[in-house]
């Protein structure tokens, strides 16, 4: 049984499918499975925004795979670490959270790196196209701890 990781953001496509290939090329698949998803619906089963394909591409990674989904209550069942990019993520996935132990597998995903700051991933759709650089340069760090610390608890 893989270890199962979910990324969350508003709209499953700019910053947690950048999130999920990022990480995902981090970790041996065997092990791990990586995934994300939106707290919002609206861009169910489209493909992640070009801006993030490209940047992804860019760095040698094809996301263009990715479709976006909305986040689920079971999915506090399906997977063992939630990681969000925003307080406003967090506040809308913990709200569905159906106990506490389903709450503790929730992280705002800076807080790997920088421990109880709740610093957030900047939502970069709305933005200039080099949000989409330090987007991914954010996640890229990030995940390196991530991946650290998921390859020394679980193999
Ligand atoms: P994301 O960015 O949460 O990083 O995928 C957004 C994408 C779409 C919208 C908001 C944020 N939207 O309002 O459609």
């Amino acid at each position: 049984m893989p270890v199962k990781i979910l990324m969350v953001c508003l709209g499953n496509i700019c910053r947690s499918p950048l999130a999920e290939g990022i990480l995902q090329s981090k970790l041996p698949s065997e092990l791990f499975l990586v995934d994300s998803a939106g707290t919002g619906g609206w861009h169910a089963g489209e493909q992640p925004d070009k801006r993030s394909i490209v940047t992804a591409k860019n760095r040698g990674l094809d996301i263009s795979k990715q479709r976006a989904r909305q986040f689920k209550k079971s999915d506090f069942d399906s997977f063992d670490y939630i990681y969000v990019m925003d307080r406003s993520n967090y506040q809308n996935v913990i709200a569905l959270a159906p106990n506490e132990l389903a709450k503790e597998k929730v992280s705002i995903i800076l807080n790997e790196s920088f421990p109880t700051q709740n610093l957030e991933v900047p939502d970069p759709y709305y933005g200039e196209p080099d949000g989409f650089e330090s987007v991914f340069d954010l996640l890229d760090n990030v995940c390196n701890v991530i991946a650290e610390k998921l390859k020394s608890k679980h193999q």
